[in-house]
């Protein structure tokens, strides 16, 4: 079997051991990634801490470069990285390619805000005691991240990791997902082709229950975790005095009101609640449609479901592919019977197949089942009427989570509203909350994890402000 090895302060290596990549829909072996042992580990994390000094040193120019570069290659070399993010995680290549053509944006906006990352100076003359002062305010690197990536997008949320550490010159430490390691070792692969020092960056496949010591390490200032609820705060638990970003779950909620296009909502949230097998923070779960239009708007979301295409993620037309697991589907399935159990309709699907769950719509799901109160991560909706804009937005502020909401309106006031009175990171009008765009600040409130990511908002998170004051000053 293949075995690609890890990335150790920037050179290729193998360890002892090798963790299998299976693929979720047939089961047939992808690769293998190497595990470091741990003499290797702490190898990285003293060379990432060796090569501080100097990566922040780094000018900007050589930064930006070495971003363009990943960006280029991945355009490159697109059709292979989508094959190989279906391949480990078995998401259709629709989508695969959607996850490349977002990374390689995702490097060229860190390289562009790269060339904008300033300072600042402040005059202090402001009082007389501090006439001839002024301050110059520039952000400085925490110290190494340790970035912590999850196997449902696993190229593009690993590249948020990687890209805002080298835009703001700070050495980083990358755990991909166990399941998911090939997609981070390639990425690797492409960051060993520039210019960065040793150190700067390395790429370790440890097993989740070696990586309780990588969140310890002291030298290791910065934890950036994308992954489950419970164990996101368990890891900010475990370090209260590190800086811990956390983008953690969502139930995403969609809100349909009476003035919203109505065929334009329901293909946009049959489509979303589906995508990825349902497995996206922000994949849309509850369905809040205006008592007004429900039974107008029901047939077309239960059409837009039925309509799409499932099954073998190798084919083009594929739009819901396996779960990661067959596992994870067994789980979808449980908590769905269940809510059957406890009085839910089953409009459209409600069956598993192997790692596949069909595309499943849900009405009058009560209100303490798991499918409404926890996140599902699989295709899994719950549709019900609601009366009016208060009584919609009460229901999407009842959850434990807080990361992105859709609304469909048309109306601006309604959308500014939403924006004041929704407990989310992100408020989407017109659209659902499965929408991201790259560069734009993302995360969550309550359960739904601490911190943005997002280039810039990344970028200022790993960073903090230093001041220095110059005295004696003709100003
Ligand atoms: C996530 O699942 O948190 C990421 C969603 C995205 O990047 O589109």
């Amino acid at each position: 079997m293949n075995v690609t090895p890890f990335w150790l302060a920037g050179r290729p290596a193998t360890g002892d051991e090798s963790i299998e990549v299976t693929n979720p829909f047939d089961g047939h072996v992808v690769g293998a990634a190497s595990v470091p042992t741990p003499a290797q580990v702490e190898e990285a994390v003293a060379a990432a801490d060796a090569v501080r000094r100097q990566a922040a040193a780094l000018p900007l120019h050589v930064r930006a470069e070495a971003l363009l570069h990943v960006s280029r290659r991945l355009a490159e070399r697109a059709d292979e990285v989508a094959r190989l993010i279906t391949a480990e995680n078995g998401k259709p290549l629709l989508w695969a390619r959607g996850e490349v053509a977002r990374a390689v944006a995702t490097f060229r906006f860190a390289a562009e805000e790269t060339r904008r990352w300033s300072g600042n100076v402040q005059r202090l003359d402001t009082e007389p005691a501090a006439a001839g002062r002024v301050a110059y305010v520039t952000r400085v690197p925490r110290g190494p991240v340790l970035g912590i990536s999850p196997f449902n997008f696993p190229l593009n949320l690993t590249a948020h990791k990687i890209a805002p550490a080298i835009a703001v010159g700070t050495p980083i430490i990358v755990k991909p997902a166990p399941a998911t390691p090939l997609s981070a070792l390639l990425l690797g692969e492409l960051l060993a082709e520039t210019d960065l020092p040793v150190g700067m960056f390395s790429v370790l496949p440890v097993p989740n229950d070696r990586a309780g010591g990588l969140v310890d390490d002291p030298r290791l200032p910065i934890v950036s975790f994308t992954g489950s609820v419970p164990v996101g705060w368990s890891i900010n638990d475990q370090v209260p005095r590190k800086h811990v970003t956390l983008e953690l779950g969502g139930n995403g909620a969609a809100v349909v009101l009476p003035d919203a296009d109505l065929d334009w909502a329901a293909s946009r949230i049959g489509l979303f609640a589906n995508y990825q097998g349902g497995q996206s923070c922000i994949a849309v779960q509850r369905v809040y449609v205006d008592r007004s239009v429900y039974e107008e708007f029901l047939p077309k979301l239960i059409d837009a479901v039925n309509g799409l295409v499932t099954g073998d993620p190798w084919d083009e037309r594929t739009q819901v592919g396996p779960l990661v697991s067959t596992d994870a589907a067994v789980r979808v399935e449980t908590w769905v019977n269940e809510a059957v159990d406890a009085g839910a309709k089953v409009l459209a699907g409600g069956s598993r197949d192997g790692a596949v769950y069909a595309p499943t719509i849900l009405s009058e799901v009560p209100a303490d089942a798991k499918v409404a109160r926890e996140e599902v991560f699989g295709p899994v909706l719950l549709v019900q009427p609601v009366d009016g804009v208060d009584d919609a937005f009460a229901h999407v502020n009842d959850s434990a989570f807080g990361l992105q909401a859709g609304v469909f309106t048309r109306s601006l006031d309604v959308a500014f509203r939403a924006h004041r009175e929704l407990d989310v990171g992100g408020v989407i009008i017109g659209d659902v909350p499965s929408y991201r765009a790259d560069q734009m600040p993302y995360g969550g409130v309550k359960d739904s994890g601490v911190g943005r990511e997002g280039l810039h908002s990344a970028m200022n998170d790993y960073t903090e402000e230093k001041v220095m004051v110059l005295t004696g000053l003709q100003l």
